[in-house]
């Protein structure tokens, strides 16, 4: 365990746990219909990789960046689009998949943007949420597990951009925040 790291929430095993169930239940609803997932970066970097290869129907990845949290652990009210997605999403039905949801902010946006250009459908997968930190109601199809208002780090999760490469998440020892 990484020295920063006050306490392991989720282990690689149960991290491979969760891609399963999400992988299985979007499995069972698509089909064999054709999708286009909207890998969230950078914090889904990591847990899209697990969850898409254990996708079965056709996929076209694709990538979106929306401005979130900065440098610290609270995120602003406005969200925009950093970096868009290169596929036209019209007719087409699409799976985002995220990190976490927080405010739900980010997804509701998302969401809003990318019916409006006339997807077929939108779903969202997300590995965590956290709901008693929802500013923005938001469905989210598919959730990995709900967790506690406690700021994580790990498979993707970042504090001030570190932390991403560690295999599981965790929380951070209080000092690290000094
Ligand atoms: P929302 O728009 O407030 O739902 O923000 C979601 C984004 O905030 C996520 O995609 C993460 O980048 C970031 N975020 C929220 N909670 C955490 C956390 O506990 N650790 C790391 N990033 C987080
Ligand atoms: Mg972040």
């Amino acid at each position: 365990m990484h020295s920063d790291i006050r306490e392991i929430m989720f282990s690689e095993e149960q991290l491979s746990g969760i891609a399963d169930t999400i992988a299985e239940k979007i499995n069972e609803d698509y089909g064999d219909t054709d999708i286009i997932a909207a890998v969230v970066l950078k914090g889904s970097l990591i847990f899209s990789a697990d969850l898409l290869r254990r996708l079965k129907m056709r996929v076209r990845i694709d990538f979106v960046q929306a401005s979130s949290y900065g440098a610290g652990t609270e995120s602003g009210g406005e969200i925009k689009i950093k970096k868009d997605l290169e596929n036209d999403v019209a007719g087409k039905h699409v799976l985002i998949i995220e990190d976490i949801v927080d405010s739900g902010r980010t997804l509701s946006l998302l969401r809003k943007e990318l019916m409006e250009r006339g997807a077929a459908s939108v779903r969202i997968a997300a590995l965590l949420s956290k709901p008693s930190r929802r500013v923005v109601d938001v469905e989210v199809e598919y959730i990995g597990a709900e967790i506690p208002d406690e700021f994580v780090v790990g498979y993707g999760l970042d504090l001030a951009e570190r932390y991403r490469n560690l295999p599981y998440i965790g929380v951070l020892k209080p000092e690290v925040y000094l």
